[in-house]
């Protein structure tokens, strides 16, 4: 047996001799050192022998597998490193060519409007309600009952509001404003909160109009808070939004849910005030409504009209990026037009 292991070393080392590529060296491996190779068919005879041979015996076959082990190794070495110096002369890389345009993604301009405004009011110390405390999918409760709309409203209609079939009296909330009645339900006055979300209304599409569009819902609940103080918040949130006092009007309005209401115009941006297609010839650009809240709104979530008051507002959001970037046509945000989203 001694021999026979001689033998194989021997073997296996003219194989090697000869090998010329790593191809080659992977052979002589499965061949000799593999659970079916010839060493291991030898080791598999190591039991008939006595206890004195086995332990001669083994350690030489031991000792004559490393040596083949370590032999292999270095010639395998030798052959990687030579394929591998051939193969890098061979496939060559050109640094010079130009790479791949890999276009870069972009914060969508409504994101990145929402993010500004909401960052105007936090420093104004207002706060953003909770997700949870704004679905999109909303109940005529919150929408409309809540906010002191009257059952027979035109706005409940089929015409205007999205329904679902999820449960009946579920809609695709019309307005932000429903989540004035989720922030009043879920902590006592003081409240001072904004609500950026998106809504839905069943409009016929158009260069002005879009069947969702996003809202900023303000809300602010305390002792005596007065319209003085909702002029000065938006005046102030005016100013820092378009970089400077532009003229703006307050004029007087209807909502259900705020008494008295009021629409806030800023003055066109497009023809400064002279009248153009952008504001129908008005010089002037509706961007929000607002007002005191309604005491009935207020009595509904159970707080006291006599000792709080409070104001509201909500702005639309694709019109206040329309006029800070001079954008004519409300589809363009919602197309996907990677020119378009580029320039932002
Ligand atoms: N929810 C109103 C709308 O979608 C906008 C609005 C008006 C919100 C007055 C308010 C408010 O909070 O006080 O047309």
């Amino acid at each position: 047996m001694k021999s026979q292991l001689e033998n194989i070393y021997k073997a296996a080392t003219a194989d090697l001799e000869s090998a010329s590529n790593l191809n080659d060296i992977e052979e002589i491996r499965t061949k000799y050192l593999s659970r079916k190779g010839e060493f291991n068919s030898i080791k598999k005879g190591l039991k008939d022998l006595s206890d004195e041979e086995k332990r001669v015996v083994g350690a030489l076959a031991n000792e004559i597998s490393a040596n083949l082990e370590k032999a292999i190794k270095e010639k395998y070495d030798i052959f990687y490193r030579k394929e591998m110096d051939e193969k890098l002369k061979k496939d060559r890389i050109d640094i010079t060519l130009d790479g791949a345009y890999v276009p870069s993604g972009k914060i969508h301009p409504i994101t990145s409007t929402i993010n500004e405004i909401v960052e105007i009011f936090q420093n104004l110390g207002f706060s953003v309600l909770p997700n949870v405390l704004s679905p999109e999918v909303e109940t005529e409760y919150y929408n409309f009952d809540m906010l002191n709309f009257p059952p027979d409203h035109p706005a409940k209609d089929m015409q205007d509001t999205y329904y679902t079939k999820l449960a009946p009296n579920t809609i695709l909330r019309s307005q932000t404003s429903c989540a004035q009645i989720r922030a009043m339900e879920d902590s006592k006055p003081p409240i001072r909160v904004v609500v950026p979300g998106r809504v839905y209304r069943n409009e016929t599409v158009n260069a002005r109009k879009n069947n969702f569009f996003h809202q900023i819902e303000g809300l602010y609940v305390d002792k005596g808070i007065t319209f003085g103080d909702l002029k000065g918040v938006l005046n102030e949130f005016i100013r820092i939004y378009f970089g400077a006092a532009r003229p703006t009007r307050f004029r007087s309005s209807f909502f259900p849910f705020t008494e008295p209401s009021a629409e806030v115009d800023v003055q066109c941006i497009m023809c400064q005030g002279k009248g153009c297609r952008t504001c129908s010839g008005t010089g002037w650009l509706e961007i929000l409504g607002a007002g005191m809240v309604d005491t009935n709104v207020l009595k509904n979530v159970g707080v006291d009209p006599e000792v709080y008051s409070g104001f509201a507002f909500g702005m639309g959001v694709e019109r206040l990026a329309m006029l800070k970037y001079a954008i004519d046509d409300i589809r363009l945000f919602f197309n996907n037009d990677r020119r378009f989203l580029a320039q932002f």
